[in-house]
């Protein structure tokens, strides 16, 4: 059909021009297409080759040293580029194949330290003198006629902030005493005993005031940080329960003694009234103390400012003097030591192509030669998943206290290398740096290795020359908890007699 079209306009004089014109027009576009396309593949290409080229300039490096250090530890950080960073920098060879970067969260806790809940995190503590300070019952009954359920509480746990005496232990008075003595016994999270027991019965059961019976314990000092849970111990919680909700109308609040204790707040997703089962009575200890804290914590907020201004001056004095400072963006407390290692594998993974990554603290000695002439001598492990280090077994998680772990429920963590010297291999160290947003932080630095790591099964190099503790071994790869003096005085050893714990 187009065929015969064409033919029958063939006549026309114009016509081979303009068919001309038309293959011209359609020629052209199909060109422009053509162009755009090897344009945009150029442009791929060339993307691509800038991630390679920017990849392959990264400078190579055998063994990244971290050393996680806290923002004022400016004499400890000292003491190690005095001695055993010397070493390193002194030494040609080695000055290119090693670097060793001190780790420093980027901001100080803004709170003075005596106005922090924990001195391991920084969270502030609010606290105002409360108008009781003795003999105060720390819950009530209030009337509450509301709907929702009602949840029953057999346990209170809490913190204490600052010194109390507990003088009484308390019991719902509704609760029969018919069906059986109740006790209520106050437990000491923290060393896992039981520091005072009272019981109720048909033939003792204490004294009524404000919807709880009482009866008087030995006054027990509760110190600052102290952890403990109040419970109800009871042989049929049927009975107890019963009784309790056919008496209806009420519900408990707590007190907190103006911020002098915090209760554990329970998980309680529908926001259910709360009747709490046990009770107890406070005083407050050291008043004076107290009342001189309430009046000096303005100023102490104002001392503390300059003091952080001041620490941030010398810091970044000390950055430029030095350049071995690596600036990471965390509040520079120990609750913050396992970000601090995953900003720290991340910083590291994109500026150098390191093969070894060592994480150290400041207030450790690590002989640096030994270390890289083992890894020297065993450069096939590169990529072996390794994970070099002194390790612990079977460690068992502490749920209260300075190593408290909320956040890890089983009782005992996976292995774990001991801080003061571990070295993970560049595909660890890759994966580590790929995925630092993902993972979530426990405890410790050193357990939230473990635990991370366990998903991808290490190969585990154990070696009790890295020290977990302060017992001096003379061809050591590294030991914990020294102070710079002490650092100091092992390095001279070293260099006098090569041996760091004594030359005698
Ligand atoms: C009853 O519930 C309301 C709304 O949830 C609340 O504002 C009120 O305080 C409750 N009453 C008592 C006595 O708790
Ligand atoms: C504390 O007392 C309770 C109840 O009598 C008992 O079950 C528990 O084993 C005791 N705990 C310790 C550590 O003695
Ligand atoms: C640093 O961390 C804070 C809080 O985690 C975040 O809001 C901020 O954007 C971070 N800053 C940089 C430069 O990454």
């Amino acid at each position: 059909m187009t065929d015969s079209g064409i033919a029958s306009n063939d006549s026309s004089p114009c016509q081979k021009t303009r068919n001309e014109m038309y293959f011209l027009h359609y020629a052209a576009i199909v060109g422009l297409i053509v162009v755009l396309i090897t344009k945009y593949k150029y442009e791929i290409c060339q993307k691509i080759s800038q991630k390679v080229i920017e990849s392959n300039t990264l400078p190579k490096v055998e063994l990244v040293v971290g050393v996680l250090s806290a923002r004022d530890h400016f004499e400890a950080r000292q003491a190690i580029r005095d001695t055993w960073m010397r070493s390193i920098m002194e030494n040609a060879h080695l000055s290119n194949r090693i670097q060793v970067q001190f780790v420093v969260g980027e901001t100080g806790c803004d709170i003075h330290p005596d106005s922090r809940i924990s001195k391991y995190g920084c969270e502030k503590w609010i606290v105002s003198i409360p108008d009781q300070t003795d003999d105060v019952n720390m819950v009530q009954v209030q009337e509450d006629s509301n709907y929702s359920s009602l949840m029953m509480v057999d346990k209170i746990s809490f913190m204490v902030r600052h010194p109390v005496v507990i003088n009484k232990l308390g019991l719902l008075a509704s609760i029969s005493l018919e069906h059986g003595p109740v006790h209520v016994l106050l437990h000491d999270d923290y060393r896992e005993e039981n520091i005072t027991e009272v019981k109720f019965s048909a033939q003792n059961e204490g004294v009524v005031d404000r919807g709880y019976r009482y009866m008087s314990v030995q006054p027990f000092l509760l110190p600052k940080d102290f952890e403990g849970t109040i419970r109800i111990i009871y042989h049929d919680s049927t009975e107890i329960l019963t009784a309790e909700s056919n008496g209806g109308q009420h519900s408990s609040t707590m007190s907190d003694l103006g911020g002098i204790i915090t209760v554990q707040k329970h998980r309680n997703p529908k926001k259910e009234r709360k009747l709490f089962l046990p009770s107890f009575t406070m005083s407050i200890l050291e008043k004076e103390q107290l009342s001189t804290y309430v009046k000096k914590e303005i100023s102490l907020a104002q001392e503390w400012t300059l003091k952080e201004k001041k620490i941030a001056e010398d810091l970044q004095r000390e950055m430029e003097m030095f350049g071995d400072i690596l600036l990471v963006n965390v509040t520079d407390v120990y609750r913050n030591l396992p970000t601090k290692l995953l900003y720290f594998h991340q910083r590291i993974f994109s500026s150098f192509k390191a093969d070894f990554v060592l994480k150290t603290d400041d207030d450790c000695f690590i002989d640096l030669e030994q270390i890289y002439s083992f890894l020297q001598k065993n450069k096939e492990i590169q990529n072996s998943k390794l994970w070099w280090g002194s390790f612990r077994d079977d460690w068992y998680v502490e749920h209260y206290g300075k190593w408290a772990e909320r956040e890890y429920f089983s009782s005992v963590y996976p292995r774990f290398a001991c801080g003061s010297g571990n070295v993970v291999s560049r595909d660890l160290h890759h994966w580590i740096a790929q995925n630092y947003q993902h993972l979530k932080t426990y405890q410790g630095e050193d357990v939230s290795l473990g635990i991370w790591l366990a998903a991808i099964g290490p190969t585990f190099l154990h070696d009790t020359l890295w020290k977990c503790d302060r017992s001096c071994e003379s061809n050591m790869y590294s030991i914990p908890e020294l102070l710079p003096i002490e650092l100091r005085a092992m390095w001279k050893n070293r260099q006098t007699c090569g041996n760091p714990c004594s030359c005698l």
